[in-house]
């Protein structure tokens, strides 16, 4: 059987540090709160005019490929996980792939919020799976900041910008991609969204002065969700592929919240220097979480080394794979 094993992996976040102090100035919050609540301390930014995700993605892919000794024309397919796309068309992976100098590959952008990541990896597994391609590249990149709304406390602490990005090529030898549970709920899209631009409402003075094109998030509700299910799924694909706490090397999840985290670890017996955990340096990037966390951990990770990843994000869409490294 052919599998999809991660050959390289890489990330980039800007320089700019928005401290939880600072954003004391910007709001009604305090440090205290912020990292009590979400076990944020600080998160990076984009700072620029002209800057986009897909300045966030070139850097990380150029870093990948470098590590891996490959050029950007050995790449047959870039998937870009992102919900801030540089514009609503064309897609981000057509621009990253310009601005790389792809010039081989086909590519398109993938968006399930928080998910993404691996809602991308799962779908870029196929490709490699059925033979149809050797090497997939899979970004998660997000400039949040594009989308906060720095005046609104709920949500304006939570997110901060950077990129993810790992290379998939073929396996036979029974590393890679071993399975993936995938689950999306559209009642869930009330509470977590962002209105403004798409084809119900389109861009206006109406949809700027609802502030429509800010993400908007009823916290507490995504809060009760998001603890549920996300241990939930992780339960499921233990359960699935009869894997004990024991088994597991690494749990990287989605950095929204400490909070969140803790819950899924203890869920799944998980002690805490088995969990991914830097949401206090980078805040929630959203597709950017889990590959950040894998690139952060890199030196520590031994070949067969079981790693779960889960996540949950608006949509809603929450999911579990589980990979040999
Ligand atoms: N500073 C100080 N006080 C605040 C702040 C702030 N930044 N934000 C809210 N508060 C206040 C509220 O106004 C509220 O006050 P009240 O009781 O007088 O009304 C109080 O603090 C408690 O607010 P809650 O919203 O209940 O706080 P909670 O403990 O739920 O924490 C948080 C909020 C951190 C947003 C949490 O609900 C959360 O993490 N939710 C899930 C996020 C998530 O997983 N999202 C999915 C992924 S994101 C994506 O897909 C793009």
């Amino acid at each position: 059987k052919i599998r999809a094993a991660i050959t390289a992996v890489n990330g980039y976040v800007p320089d700019y540090v928005l401290t939880n102090r600072e954003l004391e100035t910007m709001v009604d919050t305090n440090d205290e709160w912020i990292v009590s609540r979400t076990g944020i301390q600080e998160r990076r930014i984009l700072k620029g005019e002209g800057k986009a995700t897909s300045d966030l993605a070139v850097p990380a892919i150029e870093g990948l490929l470098k590590k891996r000794g490959i050029t950007a024309k050995d790449i047959e397919l870039i998937i870009v996980c992102t919900s801030t796309p540089d514009m609503m068309f064309p897609a981000t992976a057509n621009i990253v792939a310009n601005k790389i100098g792809a010039t081989n590959a086909w590519g398109y952008d993938l968006q399930a919020a928080c998910s993404g990541f691996l809602f991308g990896l799962t779908t870029a597994s196929q490709f490699i799976e059925s033979g149809k391609h050797s090497k997939v590249l899979v970004v998660g990149a997000d400039k949040m900041s594009s989308i906060v709304n720095y005046e609104d406390r709920n949500t304006c602490i939570l997110f901060g910008d950077g990129c993810g990005c790992v290379l998939l090529e073929p396996d036979t030898e029974g590393y890679g991609l071993q399975d993936s549970i995938l689950k999306t709920d559209g009642a869930g899209a009330e509470f977590l969204n962002l209105k403004g631009g798409g084809s119900l409402h389109p861009a206006s003075h109406a949809t700027v002065d609802a502030k429509m094109h800010f993400a908007h998030q009823e916290g507490r509700s995504v809060f009760k969700f998001a603890v549920t299910n996300m241990a939930d799924v992780v339960a499921e694909i233990m359960e699935k592929n009869e894997l004990t706490s024991e088994d597991i090397s690494w749990l990287a999840p989605h950095q929204a919240n400490k909070r969140i985290i803790d819950a899924t670890a203890e869920r799944a017996g998980l002690p805490e220097e088995k969990v991914m955990v830097n949401i206090q340096k980078f805040g929630n990037t959203t597709s950017a979480t889990i590959p950040m966390c894998l690139w952060e951990w890199e030196s520590k990770l031994k070949k067969g080394d079981n790693i779960i990843m889960a996540a949950f994000g608006g949509g809603f869409t929450w999911g579990a794979t589980y990979l040999k490294w």
